[in-house]
């Protein structure tokens, strides 16, 4: 019989620190809690929503659901010639397993060190930073899949990772439940120094180890993103949108100082930041939510504030942005 909490508080279990409180909630430390969960009768009409560290959630209110508290633990390390094959649950912290993986002697996680949340939420995202994705460094997951109601395997292709995008951000988003993921670390590791940022950091360093990469970009991201353990917020609040070149071009004439990136198939990534950086909400606060003063992709919730309050501020900056440039930025993280 699963463990089942009644109007449980999620303020700890999101990174903004909403108020707002589950219908039910159920801790879930291994797969058969999992199933025992889905199986009982008492969440027959409610929908399911799995928070993992609750670091790319808005909760808007109370759920009127049933939230699974992705806790499952787990840590294994397999290799074939060329790769070690990191096994971690899906509750792991990302980044305590960026630093024991490096701490191992198995480099490749260090761009992405930091990166709040936890392992089984990071391909929903296909977290990505300074110049690595996770679907670079992926080999598989394994998932409960609700349709079927076996757990399987999914790997790298049928995930369909995109920019901040998956499978389980589309169709796979109320089917998969992840319960741990299979990472691949090539052997033979080479940096990833290609961010400008990142190489002004290293300055110095001739050849950087990954803990030497890991900590420059520990720096980095501490002094221009805000630790959600102090200040309530969920990394990058909108996708940098993706146009295409004529577009681009366009805004390039009337912006000389535009910020953009050319992708592989010709379209360009627009820096969100500097676009809603130019319609003058950096460090605008709005009562107890804001715009983070130091980069202003980020929302952030000082307390006391809605999930309601923050979307409604999100809107009014996608609509600024919208006026002055044409371009239409999107929310990153899920609003539930
Ligand atoms: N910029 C401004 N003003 C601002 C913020 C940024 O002018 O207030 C300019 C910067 O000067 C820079 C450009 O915009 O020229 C891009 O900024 P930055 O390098 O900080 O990166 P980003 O595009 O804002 C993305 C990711 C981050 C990731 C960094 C590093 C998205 C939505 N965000 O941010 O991811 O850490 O690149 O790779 O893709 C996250 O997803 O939560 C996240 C933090």
């Amino acid at each position: 019989m699963a463990d089942f909490l009644e109007f449980y508080p999620l303020r700890t279990h999101n990174t903004f620190g909403f108020d707002a409180r589950a219908r039910l909630a159920v801790h879930i430390r291994n797969e058969s809690d999992l199933v025992s969960a889905l199986s009982d009768h008492r969440i027959d009409n409610l929908p399911i929503v799995v928070l993992g560290g609750g670091s790319n959630v808005v909760l808007t209110g109370d759920l009127d659901a049933c939230v699974l508290l992705m806790e499952i633990p787990g840590y294994d390390v397999a290799e074939d010639d060329a790769s070690w094959l990191v096994t971690a649950g899906a509750g792991e912290t990302w980044h305590g397993l960026v630093n024991r993986t490096i701490d191992e002697g198995m480099p490749g996680l260090e761009n992405l060190a930091l990166i709040p949340g936890t392992a089984g939420a990071a391909p929903i995202q296909n977290i990505g930073a300074y110049g690595v994705e996770l679907r670079e460094r992926f080999a598989r997951l394994r998932a409960y899949d609700r349709q079927s109601g076996d757990f399987v395997t999914i790997d790298l292709d049928t995930c369909a990772f995109g920019y901040r995008d998956s499978l389980f951000k589309r169709e796979g988003r109320d089917r998969y439940i992840i319960t741990a993921v299979t990472l691949r670390l090539p052997k033979a590791w080479q940096p990833v120094l290609n961010y400008g940022e990142l190489t002004r950091e290293l300055e110095g360093v001739s050849t950087p180890d990954a803990a030497q990469v890991r900590d420059a970009i520990v720096a980095i991201r501490s002094r221009k993103l805000p630790d959600p353990a102090k200040i309530g917020n969920a990394g990058s609040f909108f996708k940098n949108p993706v146009v295409d070149a004529s577009l681009r071009n366009a805004l390039l004439a009337d912006h000389p100082a535009l910020v953009s990136y050319p992708q592989p198939d010709g379209s360009y990534k627009l820096a969100a930041g500097w676009l809603i950086d130019q319609c003058g909400f950096k460090g605008v606060d709005d009562g107890p939510v804001g715009v983070y003063g130091k980069q202003a992709l980020v929302l952030v919730h000082h307390g006391g504030g809605t999930g309601a309050a923050l979307l409604a501020l999100a809107n009014r900056i996608a609509d600024a942005v919208q006026a002055h440039f044409g371009v239409r930025i999107e929310p990153e993280p899920v609003i539930l």
